[in-house]
């Protein structure tokens, strides 16, 4: 059963809508937001996309504060890529629990075992990894970086599937994979997707590679959230399944509303993603909080990473910006 807001929650969310606006323009603020957030902070952004869009997006934007309604990793990269600008991040606790199961000493020990492996960092990492990587990645590009290194061993951090899907498409490296996984993809099992089949025969299966080895063998399409609006703006289908965050589900369709959508599994929530609310952002702007800051030393390493992501996608125009 959907939950229904009552006439005093809705006029709540309004007065705070009009707070956010007023605050918004008085800070010189902008708002971006990941596209696993709740609706009503989807309907407040003046951005919304995938990592790798966002990152981009913090940097070109002229507005002096940015309000990064996702988790904390995303906003540290907004912070490492953008050090004169104020990056908020509303709700301090929102962190990606992926991001926190490795750590820089586990990370130094294992390229003392690897001395010859280049190491290929997950965005959804820390900065004190992304310091240690020679470079980043985000579910849109690895498959390209790392074919683009030179090193045929390659340690790649911190999420297993996705590091087992690379191998999967660039048979000719060896990938050393982290145990790391996300505690929401892997929710999603073989016998979800094989039962919404069954009720929808029609439907394609796009799956994020963050999904276990088996659901990703079921997928028709797999790719990054944001892969995954471009693929389904163009398809001629009509009804898909989607193996990623149910907040997709909102702005899927409300861009394809002759479309169809269906998760496989109501597990499919991540919630660090839905702890931000309209209140927390309006709190956020009132009192400038939470800042998120990195060391200078990590965070010029940190960048080295993430600007050789951006160089090796073809970004040369988007490093020109950031002050490469
Ligand atoms: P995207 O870069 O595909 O948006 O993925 C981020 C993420 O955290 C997936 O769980
Ligand atoms: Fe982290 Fe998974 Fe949430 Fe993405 S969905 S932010 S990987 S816990």
């Amino acid at each position: 059963m959907t939950y229904r807001e009552t006439d005093k929650e809705k006029k709540y969310a309004q007065e705070l809508r009009k707070k956010i606006t007023r605050l918004k323009k008085s800070r010189n603020a902008v708002i971006i937001v990941h596209n696993y957030q709740r609706d009503e902070i989807q309907d407040i952004a003046d951005i919304s996309g995938d990592s790798l869009a966002l990152s981009q997006a913090a940097v070109r934007t002229d507005a002096k504060v940015i309000v990064f309604c996702g988790v904390h990793f995303m906003a540290e990269s907004a912070s490492i890529l953008n050090p004169a600008k104020v990056v908020l991040l509303p709700v301090a606790e929102a962190g990606c629990p992926m991001a926190d199961m490795i750590t820089p000493e586990k990370l130094r020990a294992k390229k003392l075992e690897c001395p010859d492996a280049a190491v290929v960092c997950y965005v959804n990492s820390s900065a004190e990894v992304k310091a240690q990587s020679d470079v980043c990645c985000t579910s849109s590009n690895a498959i390209e970086i790392v074919k683009s290194l030179k090193n045929k061993r390659i340690i790649f951090v911190p999420d297993r599937n996705l590091a087992t899907y690379v191998q999967s498409q660039v048979p000719k490296k060896e990938i050393i994979p982290w145990s790391g996984f996300c505690p929401t993809h892997i929710r999603l099992q073989e016998e979800n997707v094989i039962s919404t089949k069954r009720l929808h025969p029609e439907a394609e299966f796009i799956a994020h590679p963050e999904c276990q080895p088996d659901v990703l063998a079921l997928a028709d399409h797999i790719c990054s959230t944001g892969g995954m609006f471009t693929y389904i703006k163009k398809s001629h289908k009509k009804e898909f399944i989607i193996g990623t965050e149910s907040g997709m589900l909102y702005k899927l369709k409300k861009e394809n509303p002759q479309k169809n959508f269906y998760l496989p599994t109501e597990n499919l929530i991540c919630p660090s993603m839905k702890l931000t609310t309209l209140g927390w952002v309006a709190h956020a702007l009132e009192y400038m909080v939470h800042e998120v800051k990195v060391d200078e030393q990590i965070r010029q390493k940190a960048k080295r990473s993430l600007d050789k992501m951006l160089e090796i996608s073809g970004e040369k125009k988007w490093m020109a910006v950031s002050g490469y």
